[in-house]
């Protein structure tokens, strides 16, 4: 059996293809650009999507000499929260706006206003962040009201290609989560938020669970991507709950940390718990009946690549880290913290800025760059006892992938940073491997998430922490954590 995975991402579609080993078997990806019209916008053509998904279908069918016949099912997975608006023909009214789009301070506070803080979280899971795709529809309908005027349909980006590739309107339960519209614990749209925020229910798709086959290839789209008339298309999951299906966080207890350019921290949960401040993200997992919580610090190995690329250009990441090594825990008293871009959580703060504290003249390059690393792995911890203090999410295992583990110095940093062993996992393909596997699942290959995830998933590597290191990082995230509200309002006059 063969099974394809598509994730329309930020940068790029891939199309991943495997077989019922969860071997992978071909993948190809397209890429396209992100606008950005005014300060803090960040949209897109979801048309560059569609192309993207065209050519990368096609690519990774033929390099892989693949018979669209051969292939079971199309699992889809992609970027969350982002906002498409079509009209009653199914024509995009104006450019999608993304998940790293923050224009919408002002409807976040005006969902806080009509639903009640505390209400929100208790319903939705979350707080209003200007990244989700509830304020989104108050901004058009508050800056664009022509637009706003023609709307009939509400889609997620990666649900906009699958209107493109079975003529159906729907989404899953995942990614629906994070548009904050929706009811947590019933797992279906919120009647009450939408009611309080006076929108249209019936410009949302029916959702589904991540393994359910919500249409099929339809003959036009067979014709543009080389897949078969009648392929089943299942529902997939947003690209953090199926990043996870593919490193194996479907059951609780499994904690998986991800080091790409953001970092985040990731916990499988069998009830829909709830951080009582909505500072953890808390949406539906794409592995039917379960939940999960997450933690989102969005400069991790983005700032130790800003720093390479500023502070020690070409130089190679291996030559830049091995000094580093040498450097003892703490950094002779150096911190960085990595709010290059702003942060997500637990300090949801575009306005919060990146800073070296605590130079003096005896320190030099290594200890800059073990800052460097020390400061993402206190961002990671900050993320992590959240989940922990507030009893929501059991460790028995964490597992960590992305570009950031092939240095075994910062594995280690973060292995001391937290006080727990790090199992890597290798995950290479990410979010488009978890959705191939969705698919297996909705296809028949595997009879559970669960069961392929222990089928297919393999850790490769063991870092253990050391009791002298953990100590004294104890004692520097300690310090670490009384770093950002000293600052707050230092950052705030100069974002301003
Ligand atoms: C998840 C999130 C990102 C985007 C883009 O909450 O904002 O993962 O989905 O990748």
């Amino acid at each position: 059996m063969t099974f394809l995975g598509l994730d329309v991402a930020t940068s790029s579609t891939k199309a991943l293809l495997i077989d019922e080993d969860g071997n992978v078997a071909g993948v190809a990806s397209s890429a396209y650009e992100t606008q950005t019209p005014e300060p803090l916008w960040s949209e897109q053509d979801p048309a560059d999507w569609w192309t993207a998904a065209q050519e990368s279908i096609r690519t990774v069918l033929s390099e892989s000499n693949t018979a669209p016949e051969a292939v079971d099912a199309v699992g889809l997975t992609g970027q969350m929260h982002g906002l498409v608006l079509l009209d009653e023909r199914g024509a995009v009214l104006r450019p999608a706006i993304l998940w790293n789009d923050q224009r919408t301070g002002a409807e976040c506070d005006a969902m806080r206003e009509a639903l009640g803080k505390e209400r929100l979280v208790q319903l939705t899971g979350n707080d209003a962040l200007p990244g989700f795709t509830a304020p989104k529809l108050l901004w058009v309908r508050e800056h664009e009201p022509d637009v706003y005027a023609r709307a009939a349909q509400a889609l997620l980006p990666k649900d906009y290609v699958r209107f493109k590739l079975t003529g159906q309107y729907a989404t899953d339960k995942a990614g629906a989560a994070g548009t904050i519209l929706f009811d947590l614990e019933a797992r279906d749209w919120s009647a009450e938020v939408l009611e309080a925020l006076e929108l249209d229910p019936g410009w949302l798709p029916p959702t589904h669970e991540g393994t359910d086959v919500t249409g099929e290839i339809s003959g036009k789209a067979a014709e543009a991507t080389g897949l078969a008339e009648g392929t089943p298309v299942v529902a997939g999951g947003g690209d953090q709950s199926a990043a996870a299906v593919g490193t194996g966080a479907v059951e609780e207890g499994v904690v998986s940390i991800s080091l790409g350019t953001s970092g985040v921290v990731f916990a499988a949960t069998g009830r829909p718990a709830v951080e009582s401040e909505g500072r953890l993200h808390a949406f539906c997992h794409a592995a039917p009946g379960t939940w999960h919580l997450m933690g989102v610090m969005l400069s991790a190995a983005g700032s130790l690549r800003w720093y390479r690329d500023t502070l020690a250009p070409k130089t190679d990441f291996d030559d830049l880290l091995a000094p580093a090594a040498d450097v003892p825990a703490g950094s002779d008293g150096l911190f960085f913290l990595p709010y290059l871009t702003g942060e997500r959580t637990p300090h949801p703060d575009p306005q919060a800025r990146g800073g070296f504290i605590g130079l003096t003249a005896r320190h030099e390059q290594p200890h800059l760059t073990r800052a460097v690393l020390e400061g993402v792995a206190f961002g990671l911890r900050d993320n992590f006892e959240l989940m922990q203090d507030a009893g929501l999410a059991r460790v028995d295992e964490a597992r960590i992938t992305g570009g950031g583990t092939q240095s075994a110095l910062w594995r280690q940093i973060i292995a001391d940073a937290l006080g727990v062993e790090l199992a890597t996992v290798a995950n290479p393909e990410g979010a488009a491997y978890g959705a191939a596997l969705l698919a297996g699942v909705g296809a028949g290959g595997w009879p559970s998430v669960e069961a392929a995830c222990a089928e297919v998933v393999r850790v490769t590597e063991r870092t253990a922490p050391r009791p002298e290191p953990v100590s004294v990082y104890d004692e520097r995230h300690a310090l670490y954590q009384e770093l950002y509200p000293a600052l707050r309002s230092v950052f705030h006059e100069v974002a301003q």
